[in-house]
């Protein structure tokens, strides 16, 4: 092994949401003075408007660091020859760090994360303790064999004293350690993180790749730029890369000669060469988004005999596919704008590997997409990327979980969207997926979250004790539940201290209807959705008075009707907007008065006849939140 390598170090950071990974990172890049001071805010990592705006992370982030241990440390694997230990040096340590999200939604590019690194730091909130996906991250880590280096966070908080003995025996138990292998640290205040800079040195072990070997590097993620084409984020396993040399992108079976190589700090940072064991990226120059995917393995094209030739090697293993749970149809508002859909969504999925898209027809919309999506706020986040980032307007339809509907001739039909549910005349049997649902939380709080569980169509599973107080419960309940409003409004029934994951057990029969949306009588299929025959009532009331509150007024007075099998159910108004036609005519001429507001009202009329209601593409968002 070279010495460079011995210097390597790559982890992740992982925890539940919120747990303060993103502040760690940022006093990661300070204390090793990754970025200058005057260009420090927080939560640096976070690059994109959206994560800031909602402050939440929703893509990896790499970044390379160059550190020294304090000079007074003692160094892993070296032996210390001068008596004198104030003045040895301590070699540069190369930190590689992927910041990786928290949200359930987001799991997908923490699994991706772990695969191009040897350890974690499993980040814990003092107060929340152990959380659903610290449990899941950690099981992923797990399953990577990765080393976990468990960290106690936001021991400044005001409360954390209650606390920090009760989290520390938690993640003692989970992680089989002791106690005194856990730190404590604050993230915000940056009290005890050199410690675990210490710790990622000592405990994390280089990687063992040799440089010797042909060269193999393992694409975790991607992004399109327009002049350098698709740039490939990759962790090198094997040998090492020159900027002059041409790449072979195996699964793909596709040749490009590099435009750019190089480092995360965290902005790209150009090199010469990429070696075994490090993280970087390689600029492909390749402009067809689709030809550079995820887990694919880049090798490298040698020159034999004159020609070049694909370097023998094995391909690396790549990633699960991951598999979508709520899908929706989504359409351009203006048809022309179906390639640009097409092109913007084939760019996202670059730089977004859980999203699926496949083309679908609806009469009336034309052509557009079926996406599939790991939850709601994944939903949410791609169609904003999809509005701010390529400038498109977007009919949105309601999302929905894959039903199976079994019709009279018994044929099994799969439906992706409400838009697409057949007339009850022709339906023998409905089937939806049922998840397997774990919640962490507090004794305190477990009467709110049975109520709501109940409310909910849970059927109790199991319960178990993670500490004197915490208990984690399982329940069986469908999917469509689980994607509308139940994560909202657990946060809200247990203020914030309660946390979940699920899992797809299959498929169970349902008693189960579509509600039917008109606006001035003319269906707007966008907006149908499929609730439970017993609760169409109450979900029809809601949802018009939800579409009445994000509608904009319009010209005329506009009549909102929940159907269901034919028959109107509910019934809202949207307020027509009042234009004060008379306003610039003073005085009294009456007659002029009355001819304007005669003009408009028969304008109305017309418009009305149309149906033409103007509904703008946000609102289509707003409904679904
Ligand atoms: P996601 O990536 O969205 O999962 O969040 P995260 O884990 O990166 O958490 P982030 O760093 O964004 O911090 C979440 C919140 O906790 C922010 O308001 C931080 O300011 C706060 N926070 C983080 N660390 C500390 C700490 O040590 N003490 C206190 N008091 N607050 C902290």
């Amino acid at each position: 092994m070279s010495d460079e390598i011995k210097q390597i170090r790559n982890f992740s950071i992982i925890s539940h949401v919120d747990h303060g990974k993103s502040t760690l990172a940022d006093r990661f890049l300070e204390l090793t003075k990754t970025v200058p001071e005057e260009k420090m805010k927080e939560q640096f990592l976070d690059m994109m408007d959206l994560e800031r705006e909602k402050g939440i992370t929703i893509k990896l982030q790499s970044c390379r660091m160059i550190w020294r241990l304090p000079n007074h440390t003692e160094i892993p694997n070296h032996k210390l020859q001068i008596p004198n230990k104030s003045q040895i040096t301590n070699p540069k340590y190369i930190l590689n760090l992927i910041d990786t999200p928290g949200h359930v939604d987001f799991s997908y590019e923490v699994s991706r994360s772990l695969a191009a690194v040897e350890g974690a730091i499993l980040l814990v909130d003092a107060l929340k303790g152990i959380q659903a996906q610290t449990l899941a991250n950690l099981e992923l880590a797990k399953k990577q064999n990765l080393v976990i280096i468990p960290v106690i966070n936001k021991i400044d908080l005001a409360e954390a004293p209650a606390r920090i003995g009760e989290t520390k025996k938690e993640l003692a138990k989970i992680l089989n350690v002791s106690e005194q292998d856990i730190l404590s640290i604050s993230a915000k205040k940056g009290t005890n993180v050199e410690k675990v800079l210490e710790a990622i040195v000592k405990k994390i072990p280089s990687p063992e790749q040799e440089k010797e070997k042909p060269f193999r590097a393992l694409i975790f993620d991607s992004k399109y730029d327009s002049y350098k084409g698709v740039i490939a984020y990759i962790r090198v396993v094997d040998g090492k890369i020159s900027k002059e040399e041409k790449i072979y992108l195996m699964a793909a079976e596709t040749e490009a000669k590099i435009k750019e190589l190089g480092y995360f700090k965290p902005e790209l940072s150009s090199q010469n060469v990429l070696s075994a064991g490090e993280i970087g990226y390689i600029a492909t120059g390749i402009k067809e988004p689709g030809k550079v995917r995820v887990g694919d393995t880049i090798t490298k094209l040698k020159v034999r005999s004159e020609k070049l030739k694909v370097v023998n090697v094995e391909p690396l293993d790549g990633y699960r596919e991951p598999k979508p749970v709520v899908f929706v149809s989504v359409y351009p508002e203006n048809s022309d704008e179906y390639n640009l859909l097409k092109e913007s969504l084939s760019k996202l999925k670059l730089n977004d590997a859980s999203l699926y898209f496949e083309t679908e027809r609806k009469e009336i919309f034309g052509q557009g997409f079926r996406c599939g999506f790991l939850g709601l706020l994944h939903l949410e986040i791609t169609i904003e990327r999809l509005r701010r980032e390529f400038g498109l307007e977007l009919i949105v339809f309601s999302p929905s979980v894959v039903y199976k509907i079994i019709d009279k001739n018994a044929q099994e039909i799969l439906i992706y969207s409400s838009a697409d549910w057949l007339d009850s005349s022709l339906i023998k049997e409905v089937k939806e997926p049922y998840v397997e649902l774990g919640i962490i939380t507090f004794s305190n709080y477990l009467g709110a979250v049975l109520k709501l569980l109940e409310e909910f169509q849970g059927k109790y599973i199991g319960t178990e004790y993670l500490g004197p107080n915490k208990l984690v419960l399982t329940y069986y309940i469908p999917l469509r539940e689980i994607i509308t409003s139940f994560y909202d409004k657990l946060m809200g029934a247990t203020q914030g201290f309660a946390s979940m994951n699920y899992e797809i057990l299959g498929y169970q029969k349902s008693d189960l209807k579509k509600i039917e949306i008109l606006l001035a009588e003319k269906k707007e299929e966008a907006f149908s959705k499929i609730v439970l025959k017993d609760k169409a009532y109450p979900e029809a009331r809601k949802f018009l008075k939800k579409i009445k509150e994000v509608l904009p007024p319009q010209q005329f007075k506009v009549a909102l009707q929940a159907v269901v099998d034919g028959k109107i159910i509910a019934r809202e108004t949207v307020r027509a907007r009042g234009k004060d036609v008379i306003a610039p005519l003073y005085g009294g001429d009456y007659t002029r008065k009355r001819k304007l507001l005669e003009k408009q009202k028969k304008g109305k009329k017309k418009l009305k006849e149309r149906g033409k209601i103007k509904i703008p593409s946000d609102v289509y968002l707003k409904v679904l939140s």
